[in-house]
């Protein structure tokens, strides 16, 4: 496989590879780390980190949308996150308030749909309601989905989908025979993406190189690019540096070519 390449100006032997706008991941997730160590970083509160993240995340989304993407899954708060202090679990439910209050025009003016998966019902009434009112005000655009991990855990979602399996087996309505990979996948929060509930594509930023419990079933056959860069500093040549990254590596599934 050969990547396209453009030449740096004033340096004709140094090549760049250029992202190939046909092969564009169809839904990329991402892992947005280091907004504490941004923030300690600059002797800021933690919390001044995550008011910069969500900067980053309107930045990212508008640029995901423009290059194509069709579902971007963005892991905001992990059901692991509530041990974190008080205050800066406070702040974290404030922001999607934030963030939806002054953004959905924007999102709208880009066809960007909103959507969630997790346990929202669990958050304060006012975020489940910016959420709720989000994925309303935005029900009718049908380019890229902005997909929220709110109150997300891949082993919870498993769980839940084993229980919803459960249920239906001793209901009757589902022999145990009948339980294959699609079966598993159509009761999992993915399911609402359709073709698209699996990644392509997942970046963590901030050096960091685990998967923190995200989309522990979806990943099955993901590309991993993990960025130095903490989630503030990440920008649109980060993420197309990284689709440049993902559109380099031989993808098999297993087999031997493709
Ligand atoms: C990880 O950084 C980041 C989070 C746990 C929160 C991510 C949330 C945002 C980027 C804003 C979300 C915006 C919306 C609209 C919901 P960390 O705090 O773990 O950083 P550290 O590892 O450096 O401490």
């Amino acid at each position: 496989m050969f990547a396209k390449f453009k030449k740096n100006q004033g340096d004709d032997s140094a090549k760049q590879p250029i992202i190939d706008r046909n092969k564009i991941p169809a839904h990329i997730a991402i892992i947005m780390d280091g907004n504490g160590r941004w923030a300690n970083q600059r002797h800021l509160p933690r919390v001044a980190g995550h008011k910069e993240g969500m900067q980053t995340v309107k930045k990212i989304a508008i640029a995901a949308s423009q290059l194509g993407v069709k579902v971007l899954s963005l892991y905001a708060f992990s059901t692991e996150n509530w041990k974190r202090p008080a205050d800066e679990v406070n702040y974290l439910m404030q922001l999607p308030v934030r963030f939806f209050q002054t953004f959905v025009p924007d999102l709208i003016k880009h066809n960007v749909r909103v959507s969630v998966m997790g346990d929202i019902t669990k958050l304060p009434v006012a975020t489940q309601k910016a959420v709720n009112d989000a994925i309303k005000d935005t029900s009718e655009c049908n380019g890229m989905v902005l997909n929220f991990a709110l109150n997300y855990g891949g082993r919870a979602e498993i769980v839940e989908a084993i229980q919803q399996l459960a249920q239906l087996v001793k209901d009757e309505q589902l022999k145990i025979s009948q339980i294959d990979e699609s079966t598993v996948a159509e009761h999992l929060m993915t399911n609402q993406l359709g073709e698209f509930e699996d990644p392509e594509l997942i970046i963590r930023t901030s050096g960091e190189q685990r998967i923190s419990n995200f989309m522990l079933w979806q990943l099955a056959y993901s590309e991993f690019v993990f960025v130095s860069e903490h989630w503030p500093d990440f920008n649109q040549q980060s993420l197309e540096n990284a689709i440049i990254e993902y559109q380099g590596r031989h993808r098999r599934f297993g087999g031997l070519q493709n």
